[in-house]
């Protein structure tokens, strides 16, 4: 029998949908996001509402900001949000995803600090306060192209520098003037895929950030609770399934990163390249999703919760991903996940493409606007796919659809050349 899906347009549909499904929807007040201050490891953010990571593909060659990176954390340093984790940025010139990714060396440490001094700046002028600035590092493993060729397979000599390059780039970062770094674990990138291996080179890296950069650095992890990829041995199970095994599974690893030092964690799941329903749920992408997006917006709600549960320091907190799909309603699950402190802060992250205005109008007008609200059509994953710049070339039109169109003529004309970015 096909299931109906729930229309986010509509409260109790989406509420009827959960609970047919025995699960139920967090509901809360939709304001609570917006109260603060949120505090973790001696440091606190203004409110709850985190941007999260976005990747744009619009750096420099070098690795540095470029003017539509500039223009991205304009919108978003405009938003008011406590916490904006800044997008994937290579510790490595070798695992960067795409040419233009971000990569942060001692050559343009000085364009990183005057990138973090703009979105403070307007952030203040603006709201009267400055968000919390993270960086995410990464590097890409498998799924590294630095100039559009096949990547190189990562030697052992290259493995055992990495946890030098996450701490040398994390120092940089600390020096740029951010309040500290992700060791990106997520959506199959090289320290999400060694996890079904166990949790040895993501705690090295850890540890070799922790000892260079000391307690001046909030540490956080993007961590992948489940990679969802049938048939193929993965990390994690699914939280609307199955318990996680108490040794291996997340929790412990969890458990293990609290030990090394980091106190902020950022709960996600799938793989971008392989199952993007599970990782951000939509509408429309480069397959009709197996599952209405409801029930991957409750999985990703779910693994957050879990991650709390099972984390043991009081000053460590969560961030829940996957809030974009439910729209204008998203505040009022929010509002219900923060009151039961199921988690610390909720992510937002396509909405913050199409709509960075969205804090501002449930500020002013008490209400997010259905019509400026992300649509969940998959266009940024496809710009990105496509190798261009990301951003939403329906609610952001000016520059985004120009490039849109770019995208889809120039594959119309060399048909069969497949995009493999996420
Ligand atoms: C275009 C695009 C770029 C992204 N870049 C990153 C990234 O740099 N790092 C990361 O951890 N996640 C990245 N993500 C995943 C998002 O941070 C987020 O987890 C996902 O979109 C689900 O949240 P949402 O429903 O609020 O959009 C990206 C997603 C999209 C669509």
């Amino acid at each position: 029998m096909t299931e109906r899906a729930a229309d986010a347009r509509h409260w109790d549909d989406l509420s009827e949908q959960s609970r047919r499904w025995g699960l139920a929807l967090p509901d809360g007040d939709p304001f609570r996001m917006l109260e603060g201050p949120v505090a973790m490891a001696g440091r606190s953010a203004r409110n709850a509402v985190v941007l999260q990571p976005m990747e744009g593909a619009d750096g420099e060659e070098d690795g540095s900001p470029g003017p539509l990176t500039l223009r991205r954390y304009r919108r978003f340093a405009e938003s008011g949000a406590g916490l904006a984790w800044l997008e994937a940025t290579a510790v490595d010139p070798a695992g960067r995803a795409n040419p233009r990714q971000l990569r942060l060396h001692p050559g343009n440490r000085s364009r990183f600090a005057d990138m973090a001094r703009m979105i403070r700046d307007i952030s203040l002028d603006r709201w009267g306060f400055a968000p919390l600035l993270l960086l995410q590092l990464t590097h890409s493993g498998r799924y590294a192209r630095p100039a559009s060729l096949p990547p190189d397979r990562l030697s052992a000599g290259d493995r055992a520098a990495l946890p030098a390059r996450f701490a040398e780039t994390a120092e940089l970062a600390l020096d740029a003037g951010l309040d500290g770094v992700d060791i990106k674990a997520c959506h199959g990138y090289l320290l999400s895929e060694t996890l079904r291996d166990g949790p040895g080179l993501l705690l090295e890296c850890v540890g070799a950030v922790r000892s260079r950069c000391g307690e001046a650095a909030l540490l956080s992890c993007r961590l992948n609770l489940y990679d969802g990829i049938p048939d193929e041995p993965g990390f994690g199970s699914d939280p609307l399934a199955a318990a996680d095994d108490p040794v291996s599974g997340p929790a412990a690893v969890a458990r293990s990163l609290e030990a090394a030092g980091v106190r902020l964690f950022n709960a996600t799941m799938g793989n971008p390249y392989r199952n993007p329903h599970v990782n951000r749920p939509f509408d429309q992408g480069p397959y009709p999703s197996p599952e209405p997006p409801l029930r991957g917006v409750l999985r990703l709600l779910e693994g957050a919760r879990r991650l709390k549960r099972a984390l043991v320091l009081p000053d460590s907190a969560v961030v829940a991903s996957g809030l974009t799909w439910l729209r204008h309603q998203a505040p009022r699950v929010a509002g219900g996940l923060l009151a039961s402190r199921s988690v610390d802060f909720v992510g937002f992250g396509r909405q913050a493409f199409a709509y960075p205005g969205f804090l501002a109008d449930l500020r002013t007008r008490g209400t997010m606007d259905p019509g400026r609200c992300c649509l969940c059509c998959g266009k940024c994953s496809e710009l990105m796919r496509g190798g261009r710049p990301s951003g939403c070339p329906v609610r952001d039109p000016d520059p985004y659809l120009a490039i849109y169109r770019e995208m889809r003529a120039s594959a119309q004309a060399a048909p069969g050349r497949k995009g493999d970015r996420p």
